[in-house]
């Protein structure tokens, strides 16, 4: 059967405090709203009917939506039920309706897909879930034998229903004839003077629809956001969420309640992370592959068996297999490190490429520089590339043996083999397997007594 999701995206979020629609604020580094788009789009025969009003053209210009996408204005906003009506002409015939709201963005797709097959068996299925403090959201009422009696928003509750944790995800599914004919029949009677969608269940019951909860088992899926506070529950949900996600598929996670994903992630098997990672941007992290704690990796590919150490920072980067980085390296870029190659702390390697097993364990600067195969350098080495005006480039060929604590003023080229004494500054190019020594003589002068 085909499935209209009906999205809802009108709303002001005066709650939020702020000046952007509530809908585009960011979770995990993508707005609300567009999480609920990327879920419709994995579930098959598809399609979406956004409704919009508030700042409709802001939020159809930064949506990512698919071509098949419907769009529909709700001028005022006078609920949920109201906004749903707007979309009621686009639903096909003889479909299932989905109605998703956009500041509800966690909901997974396997979910979703028990909801839409209670509504093929004719029922109107919600999705609920338990509560702790279930203050803002609308109550689910069960009368005899536990069955669904009505959904008691907040405003309207009574003491004793607001003591109930159940409560309403905001999310249901059901035939769109249906829909048509109960949506039609809702009524703004209530303290908010508003349509409510959630006024649905009672009208089913009443026209011998079945209404047939679904009650989630990780309430983290159906958490919304109305207030700046649940914006953070809200983040850290969705993180949560995917920490899961990723130790289900066999990734190992120190805390899932302490990984931060903001963008494409994906690491594989026996691979394992530490607490307080930030990834942002498209990430691919290897197999069997160790990241220590607080480091931040944005833009980069790492392969396999790599060790990264505490505190490690990389930017748009591609580590290869069985490298060793940090504690406090900074790599960047479009920095590209070969397999078996170490940076150690303190070192920053910036548009560098990296050759195999080459190594620079302790405080260097490499920038702009091209290192071959089973490079040492040594600690407190400087490529010093920039001139005030321009950049130049440093080459360090295979197997060159850089001492402590030399500057290598660009443009300039190390040959095969090539030594560097300690403390030189080098701004020859040193030919193939020759020493250079680039330091002031030292001189032992007897002192007087
Ligand atoms: C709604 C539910 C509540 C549920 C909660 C879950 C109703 C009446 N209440 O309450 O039972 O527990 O969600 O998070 O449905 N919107 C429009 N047009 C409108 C009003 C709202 O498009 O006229 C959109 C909003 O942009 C938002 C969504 O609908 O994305 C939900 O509206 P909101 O005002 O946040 O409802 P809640 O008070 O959270
Ligand atoms: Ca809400």
């Amino acid at each position: 059967m085909n499935t209209d999701f009906v999205v809802l995206a009108a709303g002001e979020g005066k709650r939020m405090l702020g000046t952007a629609p509530k809908v585009l604020l960011p979770v995990a580094g993508k707005p609300m709203a567009q999480h609920a788009l990327d879920t419709i789009s994995e579930i098959e025969k598809s399609r979406t009917i956004l409704v919009l009003g508030n700042q409709a053209k802001e939020v159809k210009r930064v949506l990512n939506t698919s071509r098949s996408t419907k769009f529909v204005t709700q001028r005022k906003q006078l609920g949920t039920a109201h906004a749903v009506k707007m979309a009621l002409p686009k639903l096909r015939p003889g479909s299932i309706m989905v109605v998703l709201c956009g500041d509800v963005p966690l909901v997974e797709s396997k979910s979703l897909k028990k909801l839409i097959k209670s509504a093929e068996r004719g029922s109107l299925a919600i999705l609920t879930f338990i509560k702790e403090r279930p203050q803002g959201y609308g109550r689910i009422v069960r009368g005899s034998r536990n069955q669904v009696q009505a959904i008691i928003e907040e405003k309207d509750a009574t003491k004793q229903q607001k003591e109930i944790q159940e409560v309403n995800s905001g999310i249901l599914a059901i035939k769109s004839s249906l829909a048509k004919k109960l949506i039609q029949e809702i009524k703004n009677k209530n303290a908010s003077r508003e349509y409510y969608l959630t006024d649905i269940v009672e009208l089913a019951k009443n026209s011998g629809v079945k209404v047939q909860p679904l009650l989630l088992d990780d309430s983290d899926e159906a958490l919304g956001a109305n207030s700046p506070l649940e914006l953070q529950e809200l983040e850290r949900a969705c993180q949560r969420l995917s920490a899961k996600r990723l130790v289900n598929s066999g990734v190992n996670i120190a805390d899932v309640n302490r990984l931060d994903i903001r963008g494409p992630f994906s690491a594989s098997k026996g691979s394992f992370i530490d607490v307080n990672n930030v990834f942002e941007g498209k990430v691919e992290i290897g197999k069997n592959t160790k990241i220590g704690p607080n480091c931040y990796i944005k833009n980069s590919i790492i392969g396999d068996r790599v060790i990264i150490e505490a505190n490690t920072v990389i930017e748009d980067s591609i580590v290869g297999d069985l490298c060793k980085l940090g504690p406090f390296a900074r790599i960047r870029g479009g920095t590209e490190i070969e397999g078996r190659a170490e940076l150690g702390n303190f070192v920053e390697a910036n548009r560098s490429k990296i050759g195999k097993s080459s190594k620079a364990k302790h405080l260097t600067y490499l920038g702009d520089s091209n290192l071959g195969t089973k490079v040492n350098v040594g600690a407190g080495t400087i490529t010093c590339n920039y001139d005030g005006k321009n950049k130049h480039k440093t080459k360090l060929e295979e197997g060159a043996f850089i001492g402590s604590n030399s500057s290598l003023v660009a443009p300039v080229k190390v040959g095969k083999e090539a030594y560097t004494g300690a403390g030189s500054v080098i701004t020859k190019n040193v030919p193939p397997g020759n020493l250079a020594i680039g330091r002031s003589k030292q001189s032992n002068i007897k002192r007087k007594k």
